[in-house]
């Protein structure tokens, strides 16, 4: 990969060891991937932040990068931690995990990434436009920023997200090129879709029948942000679709001809919708995944209406800077007094959850990864149907 003098400079570590481990991880990927340079990035979103996930070999990665006091050269956020770090102690986190959690947290903090700890950085300021590079490496939020804000981005890890937001910089390569974002399939969806979980539910099964392939969308009568998280979310988790396109919205100028075809109709939806319905009582419900946006914790609030069943708990995962608004709004309180929690900082996938049989969540990613990550049984509904199983209704 071709590299500028100045470029050169920082892989000989003239700016510092962090900048120099940072080039050098870059370099590597961009020789493996044959890009022929590195291109600007508007920002970065870093993952890889969960002591859960990440464990001591975290600490003494960001212990090696932190050393050299390095600083972001452009807007960086992170993604959710294993905790809510006020609230741990109501997650049964244990203390040393607590510890350990905050430590890394506070690295990411020295080197001026923005602790919002959340996987919608696009809803709290992480933003870019139409034709912009970034780095992001939460799986959701790439499929959420290349496909609805037109943003290029690859799916990065968090150590070459971590490396753009010190550098500033990213190889050339993949979805950052225009002849790797053209569609590959298209898929007619003729389904009803009716709320973001349906939406959830045909982004889960494209993913699993295209892996990585780019899919255009065609008939879909509308998609609001709700909506778009759910489907990113869901194609980015049963397969790694990192791009899609929707007709008429974002697909309009290509030409689908020659692609495949396939048809998603109503049989095909109920279908999914019974392989993921519940079929006994969930001991947790789970909503906010990716975290829940102010509206919807304002619809929860709503539809709360009478206590949370004694057999269920409801958890609900956030940003801290949405629950804050939700607070002075009244809605956590709401929900609060109907017996739910809300947690901040982490979500239901990265933090160590107590143990529980089986939950239930309105989210096809959270339905995909608790069973391997968390050890516990999976089911979704839409996030009504999840609610009313929360206040006790029979499943
Ligand atoms: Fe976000 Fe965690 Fe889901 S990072 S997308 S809430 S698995």
């Amino acid at each position: 990969m071709y590299l500028s003098k100045e470029e050169e400079k920082i892989l000989q570590g003239e700016s510092g060891e962090a900048k120099r481990l940072a080039m050098k991880i870059l370099c590597a990927l961009g020789d493996f991937f044959h890009a022929e340079k590195l291109i600007k990035v508007e920002s970065a979103h870093v993952s890889g932040v969960s002591y859960k996930t990440g464990g001591d070999a975290l600490i003494e990665v960001l212990e090696n990068f932190v050393k050299s006091e390095p600083k972001t050269e452009v807007v960086s956020t992170l993604n959710p931690s294993g905790m809510d770090r006020l609230k741990w102690k109501e997650m049964s986190i244990k203390d040393d995990f607590a510890a350990k959690q905050n430590r890394i947290i506070k690295m990411y903090q020295s080197i001026g990434i923005l602790d919002l700890c959340s996987c919608i950085p696009y809803e709290l300021g992480n933003v870019a436009k139409i034709g912009d590079h970034i780095s992001f490496s939460e799986s959701s939020a790439v499929t959420f920023m290349n496909s609805f804000f037109g943003t290029h981005t690859n799916r990065e890890s968090g150590l070459s997200a971590l490396a753009s937001a010190i550098l500033g910089k990213t190889p050339e390569y993949g979805l950052h090129l225009p002849e790797n974002r053209i569609p590959e399939v298209v898929v007619e969806i003729e389904a009803k879709l009716t709320n973001p979980t349906d939406y959830g539910l045909v982004g889960y099964s494209i993913g699993k029948n295209f892996s990585s392939k780019i899919p255009l969308l065609q008939k879909v009568s509308s998609i609001d942000i709700q909506q778009a998280k759910q489907m990113s979310a869901a194609m980015a988790a049963s397969g790694s679709i990192a791009l899609f396109y929707i007709n008429e919205y974002t697909g309009g100028k290509f030409e689908e001809k020659k692609l495949e075809k396939i048809v998603m109709d109503q049989r095909n939806l109920k279908e999914l919708k019974e392989d993921f319905a519940p079929t006994s009582q969930p001991d947790i419900v789970m909503i906010g995944c990716p975290h829940a946006s102010i509206s919807t914790i304002k619809r929860i609030s709503e539809l709360l209406v009478s206590p949370i069943s004694n057999r269920t708990k409801l958890w609900i995962f956030t940003s801290r800077p949405i629950r804050l608004v939700a607070e002075s709004m009244g809605y956590v309180q709401r929900i609060e007094r109907m017996g739910a929690k809300i947690f901040c900082d982490t979500c239901p996938v990265v933090c160590p959850i107590p143990e529980f049989d089986l939950s239930l969540t309105d989210s096809l990613k959270a339905a995909h990864y608790l069973p391997t990550m968390s050890k516990i049984e999976s089911t979704a509904g839409s996030l009504e149907d999840c609610l009313k199983i929360a206040m006790g209704e029979k499943v």
